[in-house]
């Protein structure tokens, strides 16, 4: 099999899935791809099999991106008849797409290539952290599932600070830096109630993976390497850094520890992980580092079945994440305000990056400042994803100049950073099924403690809170007091799983990122690409990104991705113009005629997988 992105594991995956025939190389599989069709109705609770129509969009059109720019137009992605999954592994994805070749539909896959994403993509997916999904059901029904971590029941509002009222690192590195992980209560209620087979059956890949090895590709092992200081100052047993060396591309890496924890996750359900030796373990690891997770805490820990935010965009819906995550609001209310304009300037134009930002920078004012968790904080959802608010913020942009986030609401003014590393999969089925997960650890490789015995990272997540609300942190940014620090509380995040439906209510994205605030404008910009500038899904993906967030004051964007005579336009509207080599990494799927496209992040690494 060939997999979309620079690298993947080679033996596991072709030692799993040899006989599956699954399509996953860039525009390599055609609409008469080899695969059996799935069980009929596979789960009621799925809804039934209806057939798919071709999408309610007009054609797409050719892009044009910046001579400079390294990522060209007109490239394909993965084109699959029926199912697809993606992800930032290729191995997890092609565990998704077997499942659903196994009779399992979109939600069986999703939970399946979680688990297997915890394995084979341990920096990111996990089951030491926590996440959120987004469901869309071929009979019209939808979900959101937070399994947000919560601070741990012991967790006090200045837990991170000195003797002098100083921010110290702990609540990014080492023990205390963890919230109560929520992934493995998420990923086994989700199949629960809309999945259709047992959970032993769809953990089947990932213990796999994690027990007979996989082999290392240059992506994990770049991974490994960056990490691997913060790691052994934690533990220097890992199976990462055997012998205190950091695994390299082409070895294998085996998870013994981590194999037996999903057996016995996959044996019990989530009771394992929650309340028997994995729970020890992970106290034990705790009181080992003077962390302070206890058994009350795991045992407390429940997910949050919610409403998904449901807003529209030229007569496509678009259904994202609710509080406790901060993504579909910030989305709603950004893209309310694009859509005051009758019509928008052409993708590339200093005008088009202008409105874009200017239109963020208002959305993430409020964002940082109003939303926190609702179970502690109330939340003006319906202020802020309606049209009305978003037509009275469109008159605060000047179309020719940047307005200084200073001189709106200060009291608006609270700043996000950009933490890495979180990850998002996308998985569709043959009945029109459709699920998107974004799950995370925080920054990569989480708090950097690895648990001993049970071979999980945990989550650094409380540093998504305001360790010091009011006061810049350690990245010199100020986040506000709705989200300090509460024990029981979930910390905001931005992640965004994303379903957006056409005009005919049929699925027509299931999309979502990584990093940090970048994820929601990400995110944003590849469904504008699609709807608006009507870009086919490659395009989409690899047009070059811009990102507001309010604070700090800048428009950043990707090296080489704008046009200099822009640049400079930009300049004299007032922008502050921050340059970074790559900006989110976002996995897509796409209803295009007679299938689905899937494109793992161009600038990243991962897999489409379907047939
Ligand atoms: N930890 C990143 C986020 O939740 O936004």
């Amino acid at each position: 099999m060939l997999f979309t992105g620079p690298s993947f594991p080679r033996h596991s995956v072709a030692a799993l899935f040899a006989a599956a025939a699954l399509c996953s190389t860039v525009g390599a599989c055609s609409s008469s791809s080899s695969g059996t069709a799935p069980r009929t109705a596979p789960g009621a609770a799925a809804g039934g099999v209806t057939p798919l129509g071709d999408p309610a969009i007009p054609d797409r059109q050719a892009a044009q991106f910046p001579e400079q720019w390294r990522l060209k137009t007109g490239a394909g992605a993965t084109f699959a008849a029926q199912v697809m999954a993606v992800s930032n592994s290729p191995a997890a994805s092609a565990a998704a797409a077997q499942i659903m070749k196994d009779g399992g539909n979109a939600v069986d896959a999703a939970v399946a290539l979680g688990f297997a994403l915890a394995v084979t993509w341990p920096e990111a997916g996990n089951i030491g952290g926590g996440g959120y999904t987004i469901v869309r059901l071929a009979d019209g029904r939808t979900a959101a599932l937070d399994y947000r971590e919560v601070a741990p029941l012991a967790a006090t509002r200045n837990m991170y600070l000195d003797a002098n009222g100083k921010l110290t690192d702990k609540s990014v590195y080492g023990h205390l830096a963890s919230g109560v992980p929520g992934a493995v209560a998420g990923l086994t209620a989700l199949l629960e109630r809309y999945g259709t087979m047992k959970l032993a059956a769809v953990m089947k890949p990932a213990i796999a993976l994690a027990r007979d090895g996989f082999v290392v590709d240059t992506a994990l092992s770049g991974s490994i390497e960056r990490a691997s200081k913060t790691l052994l100052r934690f533990q220097s047993n890992s199976p990462f850094t055997p012998n205190r060396k950091p695994l390299a591309a082409g070895a294998r890496l085996v998870q013994p520890d981590l194999a037996r924890t999903l057996q016995a996750i996959a044996d019990q359900g989530p009771k394992a992980f929650y309340a028997s030796w994995i729970a020890d373990s992970l106290v034990a690891e705790m009181q080992r580092g003077g962390g302070i997770i206890t058994k009350a805490d795991l045992a407390a820990y429940t997910p949050v079945w919610r409403a998904p935010i449901r807003t529209s965009y030229r007569g496509y819906a678009l259904l994202s994440m609710p509080p406790s995550s901060s993504g579909g609001v910030t989305m709603a209310e950004a893209m309310n305000v694009l859509e005051q304009y009758p019509t928008l300037p052409a993708y590339g134009s200093t005008r088009w990056f202008h409105l874009f930002g200017s239109a963020y920078q208002r959305a993430f004012i409020d964002r940082n400042a109003k939303l926190a968790d609702p179970a502690f904080v109330p939340v003006p959802l319906a202020q802020l994803t309606s049209k009305n608010y978003a037509a009275k913020l469109r008159t605060t942009i000047n179309d020719t100049r940047a307005t200084p986030t200073r001189d709106l609401d200060a009291a608006m003014t609270q700043a996000a950073r950009e933490p890495e590393h979180t990850t998002h999969y996308s998985v569709v089925d043959a009945h029109g099924n459709a699920v998107a997960t974004t799950t995370t650890l925080n920054n990569s490789w989480g708090s950097s403690v690895w648990v001993r015995g049970a071979g999980f990272m945990l989550n650094d997540e409380m540093d998504d809170f305001a360790a010091q609300p009011g006061k810049p942190n350690m990245y010199g940014l100020v986040q506000g007091e709705s989200n300090a620090i509460q024990p029981g509380k979930r910390m905001l995040s931005a992640m965004s799983p994303t379903i957006v439906l056409d005009p005919k209510d049929q699925v027509l994205l299931v999309v979502g990122a990584a990093g940090g605030p970048t994820i929601i404008t990400g995110t944003s910009q590849v469904i504008l690409n699609v709807i608006e500038h009507r870009m086919t899904l490659g395009d989409a993906m690899r047009a070059p990104r811009v990102h507001h967030q309010a604070l700090p004051d800048s428009l950043t964007f990707e090296a080489g991705g704008i046009r200099p005579a822009v640049l400079d336009s930009l300049r004299g509207f007032g922008h502050a113009m921050r340059e970074l080599r790559s900006l989110v990494n976002v996995n897509a799927i796409m209803r295009v005629k007679g299938g689905w496209e899937g494109l793992p992040e161009p600038r990243r690494s991962g897999g489409a997988i379907g047939y």
